[in-house]
């Protein structure tokens, strides 16, 4: 039989720390796998995946959230794929030994500064939204969260009588995240919605000229607009369809990030990127462990199939292969290959990485 011609740019060869972590991390990053190696097989992109632990697994093996071997591992790696940490286990452990005190320390051990969370919402999936479908039609935003400076990093102290969070942001820290969403949103619509607290806080109003000024000197093409941060969170209920790129702070961005994935129905469908000012990244589904729905198999991949695409695009430059498996997403949706966070009596984790494996595999074909 006569071997398909595989474009000479889809022969390339890859490392991956692997790190699946606890809960359902460990599931949908087993369904990853197997879509890797149709990736492996299909498209000869040779992807060597090195499993390490991290979290609540790495705690009880280990005594360390996030082992030197981990460190190591994802050092000599082009991408970190992640799984979720955490459990009910490990709840009552000490700050150092808690299992999301990993996810924190590979952030800031690899620089990753840049956040990114699509929301795409598929027709398909519309029904499962709780906004009405009028209002989801077109909704294909990117929202650029800065993840290592801010209020989270800040100052922090107590007394008897008071508390205090200090948030603080350096030029440099916003302009080399005002730099990658202007990369991104070339890619894209061209248009970036900076959001703010410009009317009460001094970051804000340092975030305003910063972001105006690179805009301005280095990315003319690009359409920037202001907007405050309460204002932001009605409109991504009531417009969700005007935003193209959306770039904010840390805090800002946690709180605006989850209250957009709400429109995409299910925690189990959203992606997530964190970048450096390089190819590297870390790549990982936006949901937790999910302790309550663990080992019994019905956990949906499709933000860990999501976040493998994502990988694809930004770290390991195979955007025609990034495509093919998006599309093998959306077909799988649009013939209602759903999970039982979705609908009652739905797939299995199998059945659906079945499904997006099959349809993967003919798709290469086209290519
Ligand atoms: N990035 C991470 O690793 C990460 C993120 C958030 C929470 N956590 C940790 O995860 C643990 C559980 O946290 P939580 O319950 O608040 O959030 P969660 O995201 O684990 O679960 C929230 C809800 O969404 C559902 N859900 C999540 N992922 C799903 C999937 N793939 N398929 C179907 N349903 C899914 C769960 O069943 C649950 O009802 C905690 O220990 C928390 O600290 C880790």
């Amino acid at each position: 039989m006569k071997t398909p011609a595989v474009p000479k740019a889809l022969k390339k060869s890859y490392r991956v720390a692997a790190l699946p972590g606890d809960g359902v991390g460990v599931e949908v990053y087993a369904a990853a796998k197997e879509v890797l190696a149709v990736i492996r097989q299909q498209f000869s992109v040779e992807i060597h995946l090195d499993e390490q632990l991290i979290g609540g697994a790495a705690v009880d093996a280990t005594g360390d959230p996030l082992p030197p071997a981990t460190i190591a591992a994802c050092r000599k790696a082009d991408a970190i794929l992640l799984g979720a940490v955490g459990g009910p286990k490990w709840d009552s452990n000490a700050a150092a030994q808690r299992p999301e005190k990993g996810l924190l320390r590979i952030r800031s051990e690899f620089g990753l500064f840049c956040n990114l969370r699509p929301v795409v919402t598929h027709p398909a999936l519309h029904q499962f939204s709780p906004l009405k479908a009028e209002k989801l039609a077109g909704v294909d935003l990117l929202i650029v969260r800065e993840l290592t400076g801010g209020i989270y990093f800040g100052e922090r102290r107590r007394d008897a009588e008071s508390a205090h969070d200090v948030c603080s942001y350096s030029r440099a820290e916003i302009e080399r995240v005002t730099r990658k969403a202007c990369q991104l949103a070339l890619q894209r619509d061209g248009r970036i919605t900076q959001v703010d607290k410009a009317n009460v806080l001094e970051t804000s109003r340092l975030w305003r000229e910063v972001v105006a000024r690179v805009v301005a000197e280095e990315f003319p093409a690009i359409k920037l607009d202001n907007m405050l941060v309460d204002s932001a969170a009605m409109h991504l209920l009531t417009r969700p369809g005007d935003f193209d790129v959306l770039l904010t702070e840390n805090l800002f961005g946690d709180i605006l990030s989850d209250e957009a994935s709400m429109l995409c129905g299910s925690m189990g469908l959203l992606p997530s990127a964190s970048l450096r000012q390089d190819h590297f990244g870390l790549y990982e589904p936006v949901h937790g462990s999910a302790p309550d729905i663990a080992g019994k198999g019905i956990a949906n991949p499709y933000a860990m199939f999501l976040s493998v695409a994502l990988m694809l695009r930004y770290s390991l430059s195979c955007p025609e292969v990034a495509d093919a498996l998006e599309q093998s997403i959306f077909h799988c949706w649009e013939n209602g290959v759903l999970t039982r966070d979705l609908v009652k009596d739905g797939c299995t984790t199998a059945q659906v990485t079945a499904a997006v494996c099959e349809r993967l595999a003919a798709a290469h074909q086209h290519l």
